[in-house]
């Protein structure tokens, strides 16, 4: 998909906070970071899971097996880790994480 762009749009609750449109393979946290919106990261590694959110629509590949920041439940929630995970396609991410 490189060359292609996707907009990922950054909401928190049903508020829209910045909508953005990205032409490479960026982690959300980075996106949302040039975005002005703040997501809290720690390991950036995917083991902490401090940097979850929720993905309310769109495609992200989730590696296999699934880091240690996620689980089944998780995933099941919507949660992604913004930190190391990119949008394959357009993405609507709420900030408010599924806990
Ligand atoms: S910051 Fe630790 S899992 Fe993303």
């Amino acid at each position: 998909m490189s060359g292609t762009k996707s907009k990922v749009r950054f909401f928190r609750g049903p508020e829209l906070l910045a909508s953005v449109k990205i032409s490479s393979k960026t982690p959300f946290a980075q996106i949302a970071e040039n975005a002005g919106v703040d997501i809290p990261t720690n390991c950036t590694s995917g083991n902490c899971g401090t940097c979850l959110v929720r993905l309310i629509n769109g495609l992200v590949k989730l590696p296999e097996p699934l880091p240690p920041g996620l689980d089944e439940y998780l995933v099941d929630q919507g949660g992604i880790l913004s930190c190391c995970l990119v949008p394959e396609d357009d993405c609507d991410i709420d900030i408010i994480p599924p806990l």
